[in-house]
């Protein structure tokens, strides 16, 4: 009898413990998973690109002495790559149409870093005048004798309804974003293959991935992007040293949505609005450059909820459909109102004012 009650002693107390360690799995599962949701919440990246940024290489120690050659680099993004840069002691090509601005962007890299006059090339190029670059390369070569890192990211969106906006248009975003893109990598290529050492990095777009309103032109012409990229870097596996990234930003304080085109060429936009409900451009440029570091081959970048469309897109793409028409009927009203499309995502519809 005594025997009896000994062995269902043991046994409760055996289903209690299993009990308990059962619910802290459970408990410890349930914690993780809030856990990792509180972290996307508040994510403004990739998680392996968030990885990078705490365990990672730093730019500091994988940068410094490096030749960056920035199209784009007269504002927003490009402006702030070239600042950051010169801090971390990288020597620089600047490009960009406006030879003025890029003085100006040579001045301050200088101000405020350890670089010297000749560390910086002023090196004015249009993007769309493919015929020049191979003397641009050729001048760039000459001065630094050879380029390390190309970084695509001059460019220009687009801020028009497809039922208004002319061909031209569309052409123009192509010619750009592409196919400026794709000449410049193309010059700069063959000195990396001969070396058999370096990194194109192109900056592409969130909508390189998903499709907006309001640029389907530019959405294309990051698209192209994506592809042409994604198959070079398959294409270049026998030259391991050199790596192709893309990054795919979503909205970022710059001067992007001034400079959109419109339905018709020349046109500029109505209403820039205010920029600063975006990203912050330092915080956008020191994730690129954390990517960089690390060889990352595509980087995500955006706050929420931008960030939940990067996953959505690649996880669960018919999810993303559903969203990204929720976002964009929001959308196209708010601009047919006449408000800014980007802060229309978070404002309500207002009636024009005559
Ligand atoms: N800001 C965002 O929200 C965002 C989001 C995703 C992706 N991006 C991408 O980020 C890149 C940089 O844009 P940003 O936001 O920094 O805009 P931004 O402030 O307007 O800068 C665009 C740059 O591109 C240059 N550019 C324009 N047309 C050119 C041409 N024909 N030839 C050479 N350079 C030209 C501009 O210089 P000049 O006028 O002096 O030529 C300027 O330096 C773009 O590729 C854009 O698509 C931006």
């Amino acid at each position: 009898m005594v025997q009896l009650h000994v062995k269902g002693v043991v046994r409760s107390s055996r289903q209690s413990m299993d009990f308990c360690a059962t619910s802290l799995l459970y408990f410890g599962a349930l914690l993780y998973v809030i856990v990792q949701l509180a972290r996307f919440a508040f994510a403004d990246a990739d998680f392996t690109l968030l990885w990078a940024v705490v365990f990672g290489n730093k730019p500091e120690n994988k940068l410094q002495g490096k030749v960056v050659w920035i199209t784009g680099a007269s504002s927003g993004i490009g402006e702030e790559l070239a600042c950051q840069l010169a801090r971390l002691g990288a020597r620089l090509i600047l490009s960009a149409r406006r030879e003025g601005e890029l003085e100006r962007v040579k001045r301050c890299c200088l101000e405020r870093s350890n670089l010297q006059e000749k560390d910086i090339l002023v090196l004015p190029l249009d993007l769309l005048d493919r015929g020049s670059h191979e003397a641009k390369m050729k001048s760039a070569v000459q001065h630094f004798g050879n380029i390390d890192v190309l970084i695509n990211n001059g460019g220009r969106t687009q801020r028009s309804l497809c039922l208004d906006t002319n061909v031209e248009v569309y052409q123009a975003l192509m010619d750009l974003n592409y196919l400026g893109t794709v000449s410049m990598t193309k010059q700069v290529l063959p000195h990396m293959t001969e070396r058999g050492t370096g990194v194109v990095v192109t900056i592409s777009s969130v909508v390189g991935m998903a499709g907006v309103p309001l640029a389907t032109g530019y959405s294309a012409s990051k698209h192209a992007l994506q592809g042409f990229f994604n198959s070079l870097r398959t294409e270049l596996t026998d030259y391991p040293g050199i790596t192709i990234s893309t990054v795919l930003p979503g909205p970022v304080q710059s001067q992007i949505v001034q400079n959109a085109f419109t339905e018709q060429l020349g046109k500029p936009v109505a209403t820039a609005g205010d920029q600063q409900h975006k990203m912050q451009t330092s915080r956008c440029v020191r994730l690129i450059l954390v990517g960089i570091a690390n060889q990352i081959q595509e980087m995500w970048i955006a706050q929420q909820p931008f960030l939940l469309a990067f996953y959505l897109w690649q996880y669960a793409p018919t999810w993303a459909w559903a969203f990204t028409n929720f976002l964009g009927r929001k959308r196209v009203q708010n601009f047919k109102a006449g408000l800014d499309a980007d802060l229309a995502y978070f404002t309500k519809p207002k009636p024009k004012t005559s």
